[in-house]
């Protein structure tokens, strides 16, 4: 069993690194899948761009045993049913793990207009909670979500094996 993970600002890549060191298991980000052969067993971890696990069709001819959605929301969002199966991962174990982001200003490109649009569309919100607030901070600000803790479920469903 190997891990594989595809990350563009370094949050995913860190629990993928953390998950390696915790189990042993050796580590690959997707652009090095062609080093895997198609029988081993992958443990993907990518994160989410509205709802979408990125890379995860680089590897969904390989052996895929789990899946992680790294994201900036508290639990996976949209809610993991939706997750699961937007994602085409219907009977795959699925992992949220809380990523984080920089700060809105060092994105770069489609990303950052999309995550401008996003933080308008909350501070437009008449009801604007507590919640959306908090979001709009994190994503102005950026956030670090990463946690050893928040592996805790993934290495209880690797001990069970
Ligand atoms: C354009 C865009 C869309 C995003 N959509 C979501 C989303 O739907 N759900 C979520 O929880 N996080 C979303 N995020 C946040 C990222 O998934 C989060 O920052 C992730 O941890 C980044 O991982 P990375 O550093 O490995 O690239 C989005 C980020 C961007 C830039």
């Amino acid at each position: 069993m190997v891990i594989v993970y595809e990350s563009k600002t370094g949050f995913t890549e860190r629990y993928a690194r953390m998950l390696s060191e915790k189990t042993g298991l050796k580590v690959f980000g997707v652009n090095e899948i062609s080093k895997i052969s198609l029988d081993e067993e992958i443990i993907f971890l990518g994160w989410i761009k509205a709802g979408r696990i990125q890379g995860l069709n680089k590897v969904r001819k390989y052996n895929l045993a789990a899946v992680c959605g790294s994201g900036t929301a508290k639990g996976p969002e949209p809610d993991a049913e939706t997750m699961i199966s937007a994602n085409r991962i219907n009977g795959i174990p699925f992992f949220y793990l809380r990523g984080g982001c920089l700060p809105l200003k060092e994105i770069k490109g489609m990303d950052r207009i999309l995550l401008s649009l996003f933080v308008k569309i909350l501070k437009s919100r008449r009801d604007k909670d507590k919640e959306a607030e908090e979001y709009i901070s994190i994503i102005e600000n950026g956030f670090d979500g990463v946690r050893e803790e928040n592996l805790e479920p993934l290495l209880r469903w690797l001990g069970s094996r």
